[in-house]
């Protein structure tokens, strides 16, 4: 016998609810669908464009902010599941002024060319740093390979990834 779910049982399962957290280092309230992605949220309701929509499969890497501190897919992180925790995007990334060295390092080392891939690239890379300081130019591909960048600019990519930990490590 098949179970076919009835119009109650979905209108259940979207419950609103109100939503609270933390985005680059403000509070922020959300009265929205419990479902709800993170990406959406973001980018509609609060005008953070910069996180983008790539596959909505949680599979290139354009969606990637930071969610308590790890790398996470906002195109399939229910807004429910990040109650009371600090998301970070690329909005919050530069402070007092001041780019990231992993911005920086983009920057110097020309690693994007249409940008699309790049604010997740660079979410993913400072998580991947403050858990790996000095990696291994292995580590970093391996690490970056779930990252997907279409424009091909993978091999700058990784080379301003090793810049800015050199840097990051007072190395340069
Ligand atoms: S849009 Fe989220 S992983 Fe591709
Ligand atoms: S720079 Fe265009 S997708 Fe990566």
């Amino acid at each position: 016998m098949t179970f076919a779910p009835t119009l109650e049982f979905c209108i259940e399962d979207n419950v609103k609810r109100t939503i609270r957290f933390g985005l680059n280092g403000h509070p922020v309230t959300l009265d929205t669908d419990d479902d709800r992605m993170l990406l959406w949220a973001l980018r509609t309701d609060l005008a953070l464009t910069g996180t983008k929509y790539g596959c909505g499969e949680g599979i290139c890497g354009a969606c990637a902010v930071i969610v308590g501190g790890k790398s996470q897919r906002s195109c399939k992180t229910p807004l429910k599941t990040i109650e009371g925790k600090e998301v970070v995007t690329i909005e919050g990334l530069a402070r007092n002024g001041k780019l990231h060295p992993l911005q920086q390092a983009f920057i110097d080392h020309g690693a994007f060319q249409c940008g699309y891939c790049t604010s997740g690239m660079l979410l993913s890379a400072v998580v991947f740093l403050d858990e790996t300081p000095k990696p291994s130019r292995d580590a970093i591909v391996t690490h970056m390979e779930h990252n997907l960048c279409r424009c091909g600019a993978h091999q700058r990519i990784v080379v301003a990834i090793e810049a800015a930990a050199r840097q990051m490590a007072g190395q340069s």
